[in-house]
């Protein structure tokens, strides 16, 4: 290509691919900032960055390109030369908040997420996950092996969960149940938020002994610990029986569809009689719609890359969840999304 052709190509073209390339530079400034606690030193009002490289115990040249690449990114402002404040989304990155997603970014920007990345095109070309090749052991193994990081999975998924937790509650009709069962539920964030807003409920948590580490917590805190009870278990072995709706969200996105069809299957073996199944996850469209009010940039996708990666699952279209559904012995009745902004929906099954 000749300087010309260069010169002719659209800028923001360029600027695109260049921004993009960049992404993974753009996340490991978020960790470090998370790492050095640099939302809680900075604040809400201006401070100066030698200032906060003293209490982060940093040197001052190297923190103030550090907030300044963060400023770039929109996380802080920068008032007069050297002095910055916390934007409202930079401060999404302070752990103290109820919102928080500063686990969310340091699980999300760990090595052991992000070097399976590293072979996305070995994936592509052999369908094999990543993960269990360059760790020698399947992801949630390695979770079990590395408490400290199975801790901030928990956390992540805590996090990543909060949003639905506040709004799930109230866009789907839980009052026609008596008991629910969050299978893989985790630290419990979801299911508290359910049982706190319906008074009438009870609940359990199947997961495995990791999973659950810190859901005793979550339930305590919210006083639910007398409606709730915690099963360690495996649901490729089986679901507990005992309650009329089973919960799985974001589960069946981590396994293939022969996995999926088992915890759908062990789901359905226990189901009573006017039992229901509800699935929350995205539903992928059958066509990519980057329509503006349909688009969550394209994380979606990225989420179906990081499965296929990093624990050999996918994310589904309606069609492939009814499969999955059908495959054991379930009838996919209804999609319903979450909320208009959030890429979830609400995915019904019932037996048969
Ligand atoms: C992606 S997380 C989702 C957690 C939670 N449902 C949420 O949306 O925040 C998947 C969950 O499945 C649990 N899990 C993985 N393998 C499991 C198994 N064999 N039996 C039970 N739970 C399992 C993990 O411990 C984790 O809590």
């Amino acid at each position: 290509m000749t300087n010309t052709e260069v010169a002719t190509t659209d800028t923001a073209d360029r600027d695109l691919i260049g921004r993009l390339a960049f992404g993974s530079m753009a996340a490991q400034t978020l960790r470090a900032a998370v790492r050095l606690g640099v939302m809680e030193l900075v604040g809400d009002t201006p401070r100066r960055a030698a200032d906060v490289a003293a209490d982060a115990g940093a040197e001052p040249q190297p923190m103030m390109r550090l907030l300044r690449a963060l400023t770039g990114l929109g996380l802080l402002r920068e008032h007069t030369p050297g002095s910055f404040s916390v934007t409202p989304e930079g401060a999404l990155l302070h752990p103290g908040r109820p919102d928080s997603l500063a686990s969310f970014v340091r699980m999300f920007t760990e090595p052991a997420i992000v070097r399976a990345w590293e072979h996305l095109d070995d994936s592509v070309r052999t369908g094999e996950i990543a993960f269990d090749t360059v760790f020698g052991t399947d992801f949630f193994s390695h979770l079990a092996q590395h408490p400290e990081l199975s801790a901030e999975f928990n956390g992540a998924m805590s996090q990543a969960t909060a949003e639905t937790a506040a709004a799930l509650p109230y866009a789907f009709d839980f009052r026609r149940y008596t008991k629910v069962t969050d299978v893989g539920g985790g630290d419990g964030t979801l299911l508290a938020g359910v049982l706190a807003a319906h008074p009438g409920l009870t609940g359990v948590v199947l997961d495995t002994a990791e999973g659950l580490a810190d859901t005793p917590d979550t339930m305590a805190r919210r006083g639910l610990a007398g409606r709730c009870s915690l099963i360690a278990g495996d649901f490729f072995r089986s679901v507990p029986a005992g309650s009329d709706l089973y919960l799985l969200k974001s589960v069946l996105h981590d396994w293939t569809d022969d996995q999926a069809v088992t915890i759908l299957r062990h789901c359905r073996e226990v189901l009573p009689p006017g039992g229901l199944v509800l699935i929350v996850e995205p539903v992928l469209p059958e066509v990519v719609d980057t329509t503006a009010d349909v688009t969550d940039g394209g994380v979606t996708y990225l989420s179906d890359l990081n499965m296929l990666v990093n624990v050999g699952g996918r994310e589904r279209t309606r069609e492939e969840f009814a499969q999955v559904c059908r495959r054991a012995g379930l009838t996919l009745t209804s999609v319903t999304p979450l909320t208009e902004a959030a890429p979830f929906a609400l995915i019904e099954a019932v037996a048969g």
